[in-house]
């Protein structure tokens, strides 16, 4: 049985965490974003065991999460562009794809033995956490590969019920959807995964363009390309009329959608605010998925800001699966 473990309530969280990361095992942590799996990035058993749990694909590298610039500066190459992204933003829910350092201490098997390394400075008890144990953590995302993030301490204990895995609970994640992912170019940025951190945003800090992954290039973004996201049910978006017995994924006032023919309705924000239906789209997208809907419609929302980054997921969410 998975234990959860209120921060707010056991003063010694930090000890217990630190004691099982010593030992090359996982926590799961509250981000800003989602909650991650983690484990020592330096060590190779720690690492491998994200993937197992995870039953992730080995190609598929993942994010190591630092405590501090110094620590980043250690294991990335951070160039002027790096650095001034790093200063306006960390710590957030922001991931930088830098080269990596040949003498870092990151694990091969973490960067799945690219020359680059995705970095991210977390907030709030994480960044904590990794300070104080003065090694990156790898994290990915808590839920088995494929699936939908967990943004509840909740939402990881249902995805690894089976494990004696320690989830710290420091409630809902503010964010509620993963970091923006950029690889920082001399002459340019690239947008490999939209969040809450803007394109706008990244130009006005750096002065520098904000291109798309080539489709081409598919390795530029290798957990990008499959399906992901994925909920049970299958997905239909920009949904302007519900069918019979559907589960609805609403947004805003309902000018946008007949509603009437839905079986369940749920809404992520009310008054149309993105930021606040970001925080509830995988809260809502589970519910709905475990009253068993064989179809999830999902009503136009707009790409806006952190919208780009909703749509993102749900286009994800909705694509083809193998
Ligand atoms: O918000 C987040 O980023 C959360 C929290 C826990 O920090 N983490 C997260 O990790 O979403 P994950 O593993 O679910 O997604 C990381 C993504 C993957 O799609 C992976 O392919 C990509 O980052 N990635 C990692 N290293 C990369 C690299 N060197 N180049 C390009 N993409 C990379
Ligand atoms: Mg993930």
């Amino acid at each position: 049985m998975a234990r959860i473990v209120d921060i707010s309530r056991e003063p010694d969280y930090m000890a217990q965490a630190l004691d099982v990361l010593a030992k090359g095992e996982c926590i799961a942590m509250p981000t800003e974003t989602v909650y991650g799996l983690a484990g020592d990035a330096t060590n190779g058993l720690a690492v491998a065991r994200i993937f197992e749990m995870k039953g992730r694909p080995r190609f598929n590298p993942l994010i190591a999460h630092v405590g501090s610039l110094s620590m980043a500066r250690r294991h990335g190459v951070f160039g002027e562009i790096a650095e001034k992204l790093a200063t306006a933003f960390w710590p957030g829910p922001l991931t930088l794809v830098v080269a990596k350092k040949p003498d870092g201490a990151i694990h091969d098997l973490a960067t799945a033995g690219l020359a680059t390394i995705a970095l991210r400075m977390p907030r709030g008890p994480a960044r904590e956490i990794i300070a104080e144990f003065d090694r990156p953590l790898a994290a990915p995302s808590a839920n088995r590969s494929g699936r939908v993030s967990p943004t509840t301490a909740r939402h990881v204990a249902e995805e690894f019920a089976d494990t004696d895995l320690m989830i710290l609970d420091n409630g809902p994640c503010r964010i509620g959807l993963e970091s923006t992912i950029v690889k920082v170019l001399p002459d340019s940025l690239v947008l490999l995964r939209p969040g809450a951190i803007t394109d706008s945003e990244l130009g006005a800090v750096t002065d520098l363009p904000v291109r798309r992954p080539d489709a081409m290039n598919g390795i530029e973004a290798p957990g990008m390309l499959a399906s992901h996201y994925a909920p049970n049910a299958k997905m239909r978006l920009n949904v302007t009329e519900c069918p019979q017995g559907a589960g609805l994924i609403a947004f805003g006032d309902g000018k946008e959608c007949e509603r009437q023919a839905a079986k369940d309705v749920v809404n992520l924000s009310d008054a149309g605010d993105l930021k606040e239906a970001a925080a509830n789209l995988y809260r809502h997208m589970k519910a709905l998925d475990a009253r068993g809907f064989d179809l999830i419609c999902v009503e136009p929302i707009p790409t806006t800001g952190i919208g780009a980054a909703i749509n993102d997921r749900l286009t994800r969410a909705a694509a083809p699966r193998e």
